[in-house]
């Protein structure tokens, strides 16, 4: 199956109808993963190897807005800035949208607007291709269910099908072939002191993207194997935290389920290591703190940058640790 029979699949009848309205936009929020998508078993579907949980980051996201223009090819906007449409991001915008073009002509105007600093590892493409999706849903009048915007939003990244909804969200890997089981859900749990503090540490483009490492760190590193247990252990401990609400447990689980997907990197051939000597200065920081009795855990995604995950009680101990350290809060206003 392709990414054009997948939106089939979704669309049914709607497939190939025109669009109702002259514009769709939506938000949809960051979100940083707990337990970590790390391997594709179908790389057009973005279907993963195993399940993985996030969090989303409140109001931080992507405002996108789509509507349909009189031109010959799609104009891209990032925080209302033309993208040539030979960069990379406008690339992948377009090659998303194709499946939704019901004449090979018809081109879409795309604004994404990003209240995250670019380049911080937490803008990426989740919240955008998410709120692509709701934009798109909008704009054709779908009225798609959640899960089949999950769907949707997965084809243009995997973790985008976990940007659909605030809080705590699990992505089911699924086992089908056509990946129909393959979506997340929304989480029963709520934890609003919980904090998620983003260390910039480098804003320099990544020396390989996600989808490239995790195809390399799948085909070459012998460590892959352990893995998928290595999750399955770590969603049941995630999930248990969640449930009792441990922050120890969770922040242990986190930040060791990061380190096991980085090592599976680390012995990926070429190696691959996202980590500068300052990402490891500030691990050894997060350590000493710890041993000192503060509660603060990091995650790291395929760039330099931590994520810290802290309780509200310890917001001034941390921002006096890091001042220029950004402060989100996992809750939002609407
Ligand atoms: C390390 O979702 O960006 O952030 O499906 O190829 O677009 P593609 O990959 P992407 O990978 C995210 C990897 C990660 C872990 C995670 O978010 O679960």
């Amino acid at each position: 199956m392709n990414k054009n029979e997948a939106a089939k699949t979704i669309l049914k009848t709607q497939y190939n109808q025109q669009p109702i309205n002259e514009n769709g936009e939506a938000f949809a929020p960051s979100n940083i993963a707990l337990c970590k998508y790390w391997g594709k078993r179908n790389l057009e579907l973005n279907l993963p190897i195993t399940s993985s949980l996030s969090i989303s980051l409140g109001d931080k996201g992507a405002h996108t807005s789509i509507e349909v223009i009189d031109s010959h090819q799609d104009k891209i906007y990032l925080n209302n800035i033309p993208v040539a449409n030979t960069d990379k991001f406008a690339h992948r915008i377009t090659k998303f949208l194709d499946p939704f073009r019901t004449t090979k002509k018809l081109a879409f105007a795309i604004n994404t607007k990003s209240n995250i600093p670019i380049g911080s590892g937490v803008a990426s493409s989740a919240c955008g291709f998410a709120a692509l999706t709701k934009a798109l849903n909008n704009l054709f009048g779908w009225n798609l269910t959640d899960t089949e915007l999950s769907i949707l939003a997965r084809l243009g990244s995997g973790s985008a099908c976990r940007s659909l909804w605030h809080g705590f969200v699990k992505w089911e890997a699924g086992i089908q072939d056509d990946g129909m089981d393959s979506y997340a859900t929304k989480l029963n749990y709520n934890w609003p002191d919980l904090r998620i503090g983003l260390l910039l540490i480098s804003d320099a483009t990544k020396p390989i993207s996600s989808t490239n490492a995790m195809l390399r760190t799948v085909n070459t590193s012998s460590f892959y194997k352990l893995w998928p247990q290595q999750v399955a252990h770590d969603l049941v401990q995630i999930e248990h935290a969640l449930q009792i609400k441990d922050f120890q447990k969770l922040g242990e689980t986190a930040e060791l389920n990061a380190l096991a997907m980085h090592a599976t990197m680390l012995t990926s051939n070429p190696p691959i290591l996202y980590s500068t000597p300052k990402t490891i200065e500030y691990m050894h920081k997060v350590w000493q703190l710890r041993q000192q009795g503060l509660g603060v855990y990091f995650t790291q995604d395929a760039g330099p940058n931590l994520k810290l995950l802290f309780l509200e009680q310890d917001l001034k101990k941390i921002q006096n640790t890091w001042q220029d350290i950004i402060i989100i809060t996992n809750e939002h206003k609407s």
